[in-house]
């Protein structure tokens, strides 16, 4: 006995529910040797489904065949249950089959049961495709990983201009990590770049993105309102079973996630700059992260992969609340005249060992990330001292001298 979670095309005129919606419940009965398939379906309203072929992928079965869950009898009266048997029938057959049924029926049901129920018979599926939302620093690195490892993505950014030019830091960044792994090949460096690009779309269309789409990685700018606003948007879009993450430095998890129905299949991913060197892969989950999404999340870092470590949903996880303390320390020493910003960096690279020094990673990361995320903490805990506001760094953001990114931060790149 086999519950899953189908991603179905509605095609329905009179549908009660939004057409939007593309996540439906179907009850699959397997016996061990799948000499019957049973399929149940469980929706409201009178409607046309087309079952689309690749779902019945060996893969797909080998999968649903190793998910096991209990079974659950719908609510009589508040569903209807529409069931259609294939007799003698190995769902291996039906690989390339397109199955179209009609199933008739008429169910006053609300959306939001619909939804409840929906979301107790989720169950596990693999992510296959990637929406990553924001192409910046971060976004283009990450959509960059999971497509050269065999993730369908979607990047999305605000304006098409911002999509050339994340598509662009794309390919110099692909090239440079070709080189290395192919090295005197070049027709290996130009095929690992070509199959990488052909996974990848970028748009400026947000909710025709994330219609079809396993997990989500929002990597837009540091600031709550922008990220609520975001996930609202996208959360009646989104498929049910697809998991929502956030790349946040800094902001509660657990918050960001308030404004969407699905708590359960949300948390943190987060990934350091530049995403195609560094190893490390934060995993966060909240309180109401599901072990399902927990562990897709695992299973998804480590085929990008990443080394990934947990961390409760707390300020900063781990490195963060290491980092951008020490960080903030260094442009408080060269705001009192302790020292110049060089020797402040060359300190830390021969004294510590640091591939980076202070002031050049806080150029690197970006001068607004980190006044927002020491702004944000200062907020939310304004007694604690290494959070306080740091005149110079709020002067730079504030001339628009945002680091690397904008050509001039406590050093200058223009060439
Ligand atoms: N894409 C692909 N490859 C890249 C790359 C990119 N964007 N940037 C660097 N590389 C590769 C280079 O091709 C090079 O490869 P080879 O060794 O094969 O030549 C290698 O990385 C080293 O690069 P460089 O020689 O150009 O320069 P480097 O030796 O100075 O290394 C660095 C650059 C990897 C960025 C290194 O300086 C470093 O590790 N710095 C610290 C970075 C860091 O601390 N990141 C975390 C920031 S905090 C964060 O991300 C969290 C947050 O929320 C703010
Ligand atoms: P960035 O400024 O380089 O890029 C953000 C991008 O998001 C911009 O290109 C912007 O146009 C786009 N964007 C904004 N709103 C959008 C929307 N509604 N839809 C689509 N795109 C939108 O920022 P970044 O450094 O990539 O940081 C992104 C996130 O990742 C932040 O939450 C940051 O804290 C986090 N992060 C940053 C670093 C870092 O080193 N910079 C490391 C780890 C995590």
């Amino acid at each position: 006995m086999y519950l899953i979670n189908f991603s179905l095309t509605v095609s329905a005129a009179h549908s009660k529910f939004p057409l939007s919606v593309t996540d439906w419940n179907i009850l699959v009965l397997f016996s061990s040797t799948f000499p019957e398939c049973q399929l149940c379906v469980l929706t409201g309203g009178a409607l046309q489904i087309d079952f689309r072929p690749a779902f019945w992928r060996r893969e797909a079965v080998q999968r649903i065949r190793t998910t096991r869950t209990q079974k659950i009898q719908p609510h009589s009266g508040a569903l209807a249950l529409f069931s259609v048997r294939f007799r003698n029938c190995c769902p291996d057959l039906l690989v390339g089959a397109e199955v179209a049924l009609s199933v008739g029926g008429k169910v006053d049901i609300m959306s939001q049961l619909m939804r409840v129920i929906t979301r107790k018979m989720s169950t596990s599926r693999a992510v296959e495709k990637v929406v990553v939302i924001g192409g910046g620093l971060m976004g283009a690195g990450i959509a960059q990983v999971a497509a050269s490892s065999g993730f369908r993505v979607t990047l999305v950014e605000v304006n098409e201009q911002l999509v050339e030019k994340a598509k662009g830091n794309i390919q110099k960044s692909l090239a440079r990590v070709a080189k290395k792994q192919f090295k005197d090949d070049e027709a290996a460096q130009n095929g690992f770049v070509a199959t990488t690009l052909g996974r990848l779309d970028a748009t400026c269309s947000l909710t025709d993105a994330v219609r079809d789409t396993d997990l989500v990685i929002e990597a837009i700018v540091e600031n709550m309102k922008v990220k609520h606003d975001l996930f609202a948007k996208i959360d009646s879009v989104a498929p049910q079973h697809a998991i929502f993450a956030s790349n946040t430095s800094s902001l509660s998890i657990r918050e960001i996630a308030q404004v969407t129905q699905r708590r359960d299949r949300f948390g943190g991913l987060h990934f350091f700059n530049p995403v195609p060197v560094m190893k490390l892969l934060e995993v966060i989950r909240t309180p109401e992260t599901s072990d399902d999404t927990y562990k897709r999340m695992m299973d998804f870092g480590q085929s990008m992969g990443k080394v990934c470590i947990t961390c409760k949903d707390t300020p900063g996880f781990v490195v963060n609340r290491l980092l951008v303390p020490y960080l903030a320390e260094a442009v408080r020493l060269l705001e009192r005249g302790d020292a110049t910003a060089k020797d402040i960096d060359i300190a830390m690279k021969l004294g510590a060992g640091y591939p980076m020094g202070p002031l050049e990673l806080a150029d690197y990361v970006g001068l607004d990330t980190t006044r927002n995320i020491i702004s944000g903490w200062h907020e939310n805990f304004p007694e604690n001292p290494l959070f306080q506001p740091i005149g110079t760094l709020e002067k730079l953001v504030q001339d628009g001298k945002l680091g690397v990114k904008s050509g001039e931060g406590f050093y200058s790149y223009k060439k």
